[in-house]
């Protein structure tokens, strides 16, 4: 058996240990201390904009927390890109919110401004009270954040940007995460930088920020005894986890870099094949390219190779690839929640397929992967 190729691993840079070794000498094991403060500075001064941080657990805690921040609650509605993996779209529910989805449109891929104007609209002119907006950077690349800014401004819903999987990428030269009102950021495993698990909240309203660093450490009042007043919750990032996030952010740049090399060998790889479509960068992008995603039409692809076939292909040498996210009006989870849009989303599903893009994929792997792609067009070069 071929070892696996992954879709996108881990990627240490070398002195993340420093971090974590001098928390233990330091004994700061616990979810405060140096590094987490280090951490969210590094990430400040990268972001800019005036913003301020807060390190926790997840992408997923963060968003929850933004959603409090905005005092969404039962009987709420919030608007969230349909297609992005549901953790865009659980914690709506974990405040009792109904989500509403929106299609994606094809430039981007991610959140259409023309059917977030539809659906505020009709949601607003049934009555219903619309708390929130989130778009997402799929797979890094920016949402259309010039439209989308003003569409929340002009009908004064907050933004929430789900910059997840964008860290590193740009629109209009600023950093994503940093046009939300609350912006949030994954370092889950497999994102372009990880602290093994861990997330962060950004806003420029450093009031929120301190509320969310509050609430994240179980809302405790100032007393000496334990006094809570508001319902708390454990979502502080650990002093641990935060020094391996010191050390990635010093290589977050390069590996901007690396991912970006990636995309550029898949474009050469399928250049002159006919039906491989890749997400564009429009409008002033710059995409991290955390993972390369391709659209496969089968009735114009060589032999009709389809995703699932290539995927399958893939898999047959222990090389993962992905289906783009199953959007969510899709999910079974979410039967039944408004969605509105014309079928964008659901066609990327059918056609996508993120493949292998780890910025530490070594040369021979990348071999592997083209011979496989290629073998499966019934293709040689
Ligand atoms: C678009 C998107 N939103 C939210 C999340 C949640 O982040 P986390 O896994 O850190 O909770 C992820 C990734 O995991 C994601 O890809």
């Amino acid at each position: 058996m071929h070892p696996k190729i992954w879709l996108s691993s881990p990627h240490m840079g070398g002195t993340e240990l420093d971090f974590v070794n001098e928390a233990f000498q330091t004994n700061w094991i616990a979810p405060l201390g140096p590094n987490v403060n280090g951490f969210e500075q590094d990430l400040k001064t990268y972001l800019g904009h005036g913003v301020e941080v807060a390190a926790l657990t997840s992408g997923t805690a963060a968003l929850h927390l933004a959603l409090i921040l905005l005092g969404v609650g039962a009987g709420d509605e919030v608007i969230c890109q349909s297609m992005t993996f549901s953790a865009s779209a659980n914690p709506i529910v974990y405040q009792g919110a109904q989500p509403v989805f929106v299609d994606s449109e094809t430039d981007t891929w991610n959140m259409s401004p023309y059917w977030l104007e539809v659906a505020i609209k009709d949601r607003l002119s049934k009555g219903k009270k619309v708390k929130a907006i989130i778009p997402v950077h799929l797979y890094g690349m920016p949402a259309q954040m010039d439209q989308l800014t003003a569409l929340s401004r002009q009908y004064g819903i907050p933004l929430i940007e789900d910059a997840a999987e964008g860290l590193g990428s740009r629109y209009k030269d600023r950093a994503l995460g940093s046009f939300g009102d609350l912006a949030i950021l994954s370092f889950n495993g497999n994102k372009i930088i990880t602290t093994s698990g861990g997330g962060a909240l950004v806003s420029a309203n450093h009031g929120w920020i301190e509320r969310a660093r509050y609430l994240a450490t179980q809302a405790r009042d100032p007393a000496p005894h334990y006094q809570h007043s508001v319902i708390g919750y454990n979502y502080r990032m650990s002093n641990i986890c935060a020094g391996i996030g010191r050390g990635q952010m010093q290589v977050l740049d390069e590996r901007v870099t690396q991912r970006r090399a990636r995309f550029d060998f898949y474009t050469d790889l399928f250049k002159n094949i006919p039906g491989i479509r890749f997400q564009p960068e429009v409008n002033g992008s710059y995409s991290n390219r955390w993972l390369t995603a391709i659209l496969m039409d089968p009735s114009q692809t060589p032999s009709g190779l389809d995703r699932e076939r290539l995927r399958l292909a893939l898999e047959a040498v222990n090389i993962e690839s992905r289906p783009l996210w199953k959007p969510m009006h899709l999910q079974p989870v979410f039967e039944g929640c408004p969605y509105y849009g014309e079928g964008i989303s659901e066609t990327f599903f059918e056609q996508g397929l993120c493949l292998p893009s780890g910025s530490n994929l070594q040369a021979h792997e990348r071999e592997r992967i083209a011979k496989t792609c290629l073998s499966a067009l019934e293709l040689t070069k």
